[in-house]
């Protein structure tokens, strides 16, 4: 059962590239099944650092197809955009290497105007999107009046439609939000252009990825987002608009409910957050400086598809004990031990408290109302100031890393499979 799932398991950017990276040496098919290019996911190899949005990272290694599900928005201007940066950075683009469903739907250059103009809209409310027009295609998507990718193999009709999605934003820009009124035909026309470019590429998923499984090809899934990030389970509002958990996973790829062979959870070893919403275990000062870095390294905490600073703090046991309910995972990868070196002592928060009780789980479905009433209580564990880029097995980390790990282990009853300890392909730790 070649099913292997790979899922952030908080709210985003917790190193999730990097993991597919590693296990797509393994697999062969590589697939996105949610999101779109609000996600940015960074492969470091060697001097080179790929940035993806769109397309899976796993296709960096040769022997992979990247499947595109049709839980995807594909904008496609940064999707050919992004195809071409991968063509000039030497891996192969080519129909037979990459398949996009047909029932993945599509972002406009006026579903990102729509956005932004939301976001404004709401003030001091926002949400703090990625202003890529995530929100309003996935309103499309739901109000079933949004464009699917295989209508651009219907070139007439599908310029008809665009046509009339790009009137009707226009006008709903002027009349909702107060902005004056624009010539939209040049915005069109790229648009058009563009979305012909990805015609060779698209294809009928369901089919080919069941008889892949069928042939025992091994299926490698990269989610994008993070749990806590997910429309029904996340902390909504201050969510993405579609799903981010594992349980979405079978129907975007077209398999019904297809056991997973893995769930992989991946964890940083401290808590982000990139835009709004509620974050028990936030920090600032100095702790804060040393998690998020000034930005001169890749690694530092600023987001990878808008360079804004990421909000920083301890790691939330509660919430990724959550995480894990609502996810199942069978192992976890910690990511960015590295960064805690340096640390006199670590905060881990385990409990909550709320209305004078201690909880050490959550009874709620998300709601960042209900998780603002939450006050986070922590243990602390020692730091160790050994920089541990060198390790590459369990045994070289300093006892208080290890003792880190095995917390969480102890914390989340989920095995720590693999840790990292730096971005680079082999500052791995893998355990037995
Ligand atoms: P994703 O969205 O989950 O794929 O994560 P991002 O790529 O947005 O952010 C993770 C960042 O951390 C990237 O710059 C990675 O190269 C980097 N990274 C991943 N694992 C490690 C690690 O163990 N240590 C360090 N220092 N950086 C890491
Ligand atoms: P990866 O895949 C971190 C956040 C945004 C905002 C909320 C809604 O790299 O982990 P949206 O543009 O989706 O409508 O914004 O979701 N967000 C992410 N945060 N990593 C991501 O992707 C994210 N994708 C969306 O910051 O709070
Ligand atoms: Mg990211």
């Amino acid at each position: 059962m070649p099913l292997d799932i790979v899922i952030g398991a908080q709210w985003g950017d917790e190193g999730k590239g990097r993991v597919v990276d590693l296990l797509a040496d393994m697999s062969d098919l590589v697939a996105r099944v949610n999101g779109g290019d609000n996600a940015g996911h960074t492969v470091t190899v060697g001097k080179k650092i790929y940035k993806l949005h769109l397309i899976p990272s796993g296709i960096i290694h040769a022997n992979t197809i990247g499947v595109m599900g049709s839980g995807m928005v594909l904008n496609p201007l940064t999707l050919v955009d992004e195809i071409e940066m991968l063509r000039k950075a030497e891996v192969e683009i080519s129909p037979e290497r990459l398949w996009i469903s047909d029932a993945a739907h599509l972002i406009t250059p006026l579903h990102r105007l729509m956005d932004q103009a939301k976001e404004s809209a709401l003030g001091k409310a926002q949400i703090g999107t990625t202003g890529r027009g995530i929100g309003p295609a996935y309103t499309d998507k739901a109000a079933r009046r949004g464009l699917r990718v295989g209508e651009i193999l219907d070139s007439a009709g599908f310029d008809e439609r665009a046509r009339e999605h790009f009137q009707e934003l226009g006008r709903q820009l002027v009349e909702w939000y107060g902005q004056p009124a624009k010539n939209l035909d040049d915005l069109m026309e790229n648009f058009l252009e563009k979305a012909q470019e990805l015609r060779p590429f698209i294809r009928r998923i369901g089919p080919l990825v069941r008889s892949s499984l069928n042939e025992n090809k091994v299926i490698l899934v990269e989610g994008a987002q993070g749990a806590l990030l997910d429309i029904d389970q996340g902390t909504y509002p201050y969510v993405t608009s579609s799903f981010t958990t594992a349980g979405g996973v079978p129907n975007a790829l077209g398999v019904g409910l297809y056991p997973a062979r893995k769930i992989i959870g991946v964890v940083k070893a401290f808590q982000t957050r990139v835009g709004a919403g509620t974050f028990p275990t936030e920090l600032d000062g100095d702790i804060a400086g040393h998690l998020r870095g000034t930005g001169k390294n890749p690694w530092d905490e600023f987001g990878t598809t808008t360079g804004r600073p990421r909000r920083v703090g301890w790691l939330d046991l509660v919430l990724l004990r959550y995480a894990h309910e609502v996810n199942g995972f069978t192992e976890l990868f910690i990511t960015k031990l590295d960064v805690l070196s340096g640390l006199d002592e670590i905060q881990v928060c385990t409990r909550y408290q709320r209305n004078g009780l201690e909880l050490d789980s959550l009874d709620f479905s998300g709601d960042a109302r209900s998780l603002a009433t939450c006050e986070p209580r922590y243990e602390s564990l020692p730091g160790w100031k050994e920089d541990l880029r060198g390790c590459r097995a369990f045994e070289d980390l300093p006892e208080a890393a290890r003792n880190y790990i095995r917390f969480i282990e102890d914390q989340t009853q989920v095995q720590v499979k693999y840790v990292s300890v730096g971005p680079e392909r082999t500052d791995l730790i893998m355990r037995e």
